[in-house]
């Protein structure tokens, strides 16, 4: 019964060690729902919504840091009127700690959001500053959940957007009040929001799901913070260029580049870089409701490419040379190193100058594995670090993080961006 009872003991050590090596490059967590949420509401009417904070690969946090965890949380509302997201101007909402009747198990979380622990919670309420104001039908709500800027803060968090949220009239919705025969539609949607410039987003669906492609991960974030500071700061920098996302997974950052675009020009393309996002057959359905989402079916192409597949390529080059390629978050599979090389090789045969700019940041990999694909790479390609400075006078409000978030998400998310040259 001792053996027994030494060898668990010992079994746990060893998945509390690998917990702790796959915890120790996260910086930033993601606030994820533990629950379904509501998708109608009424003016004035509190809304409870339960969240989870976990890291990128869903591992909640460690004994240490939920001891130490107090992350209050705010909402912002935002509108979604045929595919533009702008902050919402005619409604506001309010936002509290979660207030339980004597009955119902205790609240996690004494604040609103997380308190020394991984699951937490709040109330939401939106209610109509205008009277006055006649409610457009077309019109769809979304919830910016971020973390306050106050000086408890100790974990960094990603901020969610939950939608959209139907809001009705109090007469319709009367039945609802009464929770012992609710019938109002939950849904467990789950988006990030990027602020493009004052009060306009894009809005990107995560689908955990899915498994890797289905979420936005931390080089996406890097790179796309790099590329739209390139672009504010020249907007005709990449013009009648190819850009190629390879890999998309949610595909935020190619999308990101054509928001910025289309938000800069317009309907006049003649400025307008040809984007093009690609990923695994069964990754595409996620990117095409992304650009559907937001508009950007005109902005962009969508193509399916299985690295080391040639046939793939040649349909992508048949429409031209590639001059930038993207590839944020692609190094986790040692198995698939070579296939990849050889997929960035056939790309960037044609175009002596290609920019290759590869987002990657240590998780689970071994040094050695990860040495071995820098061997590999290395054959073909010449390496270069990219040093890790923001344009200081760039930095705003914009971006995928509001709120207590990074100051510089280029040191603090511990990802290198590589470029590739070819030799
Ligand atoms: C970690 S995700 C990164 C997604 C996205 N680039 C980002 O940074 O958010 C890795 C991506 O590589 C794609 N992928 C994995 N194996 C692949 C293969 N053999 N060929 C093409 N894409 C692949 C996955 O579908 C997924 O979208």
């Amino acid at each position: 019964m001792k053996t027994c009872q030494r060898s668990f003991n010992a079994g746990n050590e060893v998945i509390e060690d690998y917990y702790n090596t796959l915890q120790r490059y996260s910086t930033l967590y993601r606030i994820l729902l533990s629950r379904a949420y509501s998708t109608e509401t009424t003016f004035n009417q509190w809304n409870r919504i339960d969240l989870k904070l976990v890291n990128e690969l869903g591992l909640t946090l460690t004994h240490l840091q939920k001891k130490n965890c107090w992350l209050e949380i705010d909402c912002h509302l935002l509108v979604e009127k045929n595919g533009h997201f702008s902050t919402c101007t005619e409604y506001q909402i309010a936002c509290r700690p979660l207030q339980h009747d004597a009955w119902e198990f205790n609240s996690n979380s004494d604040i609103a959001g997380f308190h020394h622990d991984s699951e937490g919670d709040f109330e939401y309420m939106i209610f109509n500053i205008d009277e006055a104001f006649v409610s457009d039908p077309q019109q769809h709500y979304y919830i910016q959940i971020f973390p306050t800027c106050k000086p408890q803060q100790i974990i960094q968090a990603f901020p969610l957007v939950i939608g959209p949220i139907a809001i009705e009239d109090q007469q319709t919705t009367v039945l609802h009040s009464n929770q012992w025969c609710d019938n109002r539609v939950l849904s467990q949607g789950i988006f990030h929001a990027c602020c493009v410039q004052e009060h306009t987003f894009l809005v990107i669906k995560e689908n955990w799901e899915l498994g890797t492609p289905g979420k936005m991960w931390d080089s996406a974030l890097v790179l796309s913070q790099m590329f739209s500071d390139k672009i504010k700061s020249d907007p005709t920098r990449f013009k009648n260029h190819r850009i190629l996302d390879l890999s998309a997974g949610t595909g935020c950052v190619g999308l990101l580049m054509a928001k910025l675009y289309k938000e800069i020009y317009g309907e006049n393309k003649e400025y307008l870089p040809q984007i093009t996002m690609t990923d695994l057959p069964h990754a595409l359905d996620l990117i095409y409701q992304n650009r559907a989402t937001n508009h950007l079916e005109g902005y962009t192409e969508i193509q399916a490419l299985t690295w080391g597949n040639y046939d793939d390529v040649k349909t992508l080059l048949l429409k031209g040379p590639i001059d930038i390629i993207i590839a944020s978050d692609v190094l986790y599979e040692p198995s698939s190193f070579s296939k990849l090389v050889q997929t960035l090789d056939w790309l960037s045969a044609a175009v002596k100058n290609i920019d290759i700019f590869l987002g990657y940041k240590r998780r689970g990999l071994s040094r050695e594995d990860e040495q071995s694909f820098f061997q590999i790479c290395a054959e073909k390609f010449h390496i270069n670090i990219l040093p890790i400075q923001p344009d200081n006078k760039l930095i705003t409000n914009e971006g995928w993080i509001v709120g207590g978030g990074f100051s510089n998400i280029f040191k603090e998310t511990g990802v290198n961006i590589y470029q590739l040259v070819r030799k």
